[in-house]
């Protein structure tokens, strides 16, 4: 159909079985792309496929820290599809906040294999099979507004995400000479599974970005997200690479007085 803005694009999903990339791969799949969600969240995952339909969509089981599993699912989506054209690269955990002084390494590792290290392995075999298809592909990594700044994200998180920039910058770098484009989308805070076990805390975790958001009148939502995700993943961002993409009115680039 004319019009929609991934027509005939193949894309992975990771961390697609829950909140911003579930809602990605729903957005996605109604702009005319046809999507593999990637994710360790059978059950879920299978859910959102099905809602989605299994025409459009599927789901692969994958652990994003295990390099074997993450070739394997793009193998998986090149057998099925033909090509890769987009990587949405958004898989992502968060220790619970606490002390430096109580600073738990062992989680610290964790969250560095899932959020850094699974990008990577990720981002190398995306690239890969995009290189030797001849497709000049995008690849969209969630980052966040901990990418920028200290504070408002737990301190292993913190350090993930800057690294996970220092990843999209350096990739951008390597894969340009292909014709593929790498950035990152940057969210403030959106209730998901990732912060919201519970509806209530839900609504807890939205009360606290309304507060304390620069922007008003706008409550931050996995669609909003997934919008500037499909922007960079399209052709309307053509020239647009290595940039880190803010989804949070303002947050990083205001100290309220
Ligand atoms: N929600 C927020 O406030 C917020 C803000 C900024 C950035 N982000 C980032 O957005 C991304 C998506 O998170 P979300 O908010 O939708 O949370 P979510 O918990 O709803 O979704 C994250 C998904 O990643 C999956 N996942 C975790 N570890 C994995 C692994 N090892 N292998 C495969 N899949 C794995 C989870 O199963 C889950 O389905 C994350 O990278 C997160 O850091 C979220």
């Amino acid at each position: 159909m004319a019009g929609l803005r991934l027509d005939g694009k193949i894309a992975i999903i990771t961390g697609g079985a829950s909140g911003i990339g579930a809602e990605a791969a729903r957005l996605f799949t109604e702009q005319g792309a046809k999507v593999v969600i990637v994710d360790l969240q059978e059950e879920l995952g299978q859910q959102v496929t099905v809602s989605i339909g299994h025409d459009k969509a599927s789901f692969y089981r994958c652990d994003v820290t295990n390099e074997t599993e993450v070739e394997k699912a793009v193998k998986f989506t090149v057998e099925k599809h033909g090509k890769l054209d987009v990587l949405f690269s958004n898989a992502g955990v968060m220790e619970q906040p606490g002390s430096f002084l109580d600073l738990n390494l062992k989680q610290f590792d964790r969250t560095m294999a899932v959020n850094v290290r699974g990008a990577a392995a990720f981002i190398k075999h995306a690239a890969r099979a995009m290189v030797e298809k001849g497709t000049r592909g995008s690849i969209v990594c969630t980052t966040s507004v901990a990418a920028e700044i200290g504070g408002p994200g737990p301190h292993a998180y913190t350090a993930s995400k800057h690294a996970l920039l220092g990843l999209v910058r350096s990739a951008c770098g390597g894969l340009g000479k292909y014709g593929i484009r790498v950035n990152g989308v940057a969210p403030y805070v959106v209730a998901t599974g990732i912060n919201s076990p519970d509806e209530e805390t839900a609504r807890m975790v939205e009360g606290y970005g309304v507060a304390t958001g620069i922007l008003k009148g706008v409550v931050l939502k996995a669609r909003h997200v997934a919008q500037t995700a499909l922007f960079l993943a399209s052709d309307d961002s053509a020239y647009v690479s290595g940039q880190n993409l803010a989804v949070d009115g303002g947050h990083t680039v205001v100290k309220p007085v």
